[in-house]
C-alpha cells in the first residue's frame, strides 16, 4: 500500500491556547515513521500554529476558501491568503458548507481551480444522505458529485464522507466502504481516464482509535479525514499509527 494521509479537520472549535497545545502534543507524540499528516485548524488559528508545524513533518491546511484570489467578499480567505501563511492543503465542498452555507458542486469546482492555481492541494469532500443511502440512489449522487465538484485534470484529493456517518460515532462499516470506494475509483477513471486511478480517495466519517486499523486497511482507503478524533492528540495519533507510512 502506498504512503496513506490523516487529515485533521478541527471544524470550529478551540481557542489559540487549545490550538497551541493540541500541536504540541501532536509534534512530540508523531510516530518515527508517520504517514503523511495534516491538520486543519479554524483560520485564526493558522498563523499561530505555523511556525510549530513548519519546523515539525506536520503538514497545515484550512477548511475552506474562495474562488478568488482578492476582492470584494466579505468575511471570505482567498486562496493567495492561504498559500501566503504557509498552508498547503485546503478541505472544500465539506457536506456542513454545502448544506450551512449552500455551496453547489460548481462552486466547489471553481475553490478548486483556484486552490490549485495558489499552489493548494484541493481535499474535496463529497458524500450522500442517510435518505440517498437507504433509496440505493447513493452511487447516482456520488458520480453527480464528482462530476459536478472535481474541474478538468483535477490533481488532489477526494474525501468520502457520508453525511449520516459525520458526528454520529456511527462509521459506514468496512463493506459499505469498500463497495463506495470500488465504485468512485471506477468512476475516477469512467471521468478522468487513467488520471482518475491516481487520485486519493480518503474516508471520513466517526474515524477514531478504535476502528483505524480495520477502516485504513480497506482496499483504495488512502487515509482519513477526522474531526471529532482530530481533536484529542491521543486519539488522534492512535489514527496516525494505524496508516501506512509505506
Ligand atoms: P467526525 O470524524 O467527527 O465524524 O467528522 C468527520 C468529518 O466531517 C471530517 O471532515
Amino acid at each position: 500500500m502506498s504512503r496513506q494521509i490523516i487529515v485533521g479537520n478541527w471544524k470550529m472549535n478551540g481557542t489559540r491556547q487549545d490550538a497551541q497545545a493540541l500541536v504540541q502534543a501532536l509534534i512530540s507524540g508523531l510516530p518515527a515513521s508517520a504517514p503523511d499528516v495534516v491538520v486543519c485548524p479554524p483560520f485564526t488559528q493558522l498563523a499561530l500554529v505555523e511556525p510549530a508545524l513548519a519546523a515539525s513533518p506536520i503538514g497545515l491546511g484550512a477548511q475552506d476558501c474562495h474562488k478568488d484570489v482578492s476582492g470584494a467578499h466579505t468575511g471570505d480567505i482567498s486562496p493567495l491568503m492561504l498559500a501566503d501563511l504557509g498552508v498547503t492543503h485546503v478541505i472544500l465542498g465539506h457536506s456542513e458548507r454545502r448544506q450551512e452555507h449552500g455551496e453547489l458542486d460548481e462552486t466547489v469546482r471553481e475553490k478548486a481551480v483556484a486552490a490549485t492555481k495558489a499552489g493548494l492541494t484541493p481535499i474535496v469532500c463529497i458524500g450522500e444522505t442517510e435518505e440517498q443511502r437507504e433509496s440505493g440512489e447513493y452511487e447516482d449522487v456520488l458520480g453527480w458529485q464528482i462530476k459536478g465538484s472535481l474541474p478538468d485534470g483535477f490533481a488532489g484529493i477526494v474525501a468520502y464522507e457520508p453525511i449520516w456517518a459525520i458526528g454520529t460515532g456511527l462509521a459506514a462499516t468496512t463493506d459499505q466502504i469498500a463497495q463506495t470506494m470500488s465504485f468512485l475509483r471506477a468512476e475516477l477513471v469512467r471521468q478522468f481516464g487513467e488520471a482518475g486511478k491516481a487520485i486519493k480517495i480518503l474516508y471520513g466519517g466517526s474515524v477514531n482509535a478504535g476502528n483505524a486499523v480495520s477502516v485504513l486497511s480497506i482496499p483504495e482507503v488512502a487515509g482519513a479525514l477526522v474531526g471529532g478524533a482530530s481533536l484529542k492528540a491521543d486519539a488522534f495519533l492512535s489514527i496516525v499509527s494505524a496508516a501506512s507510512a509505506a
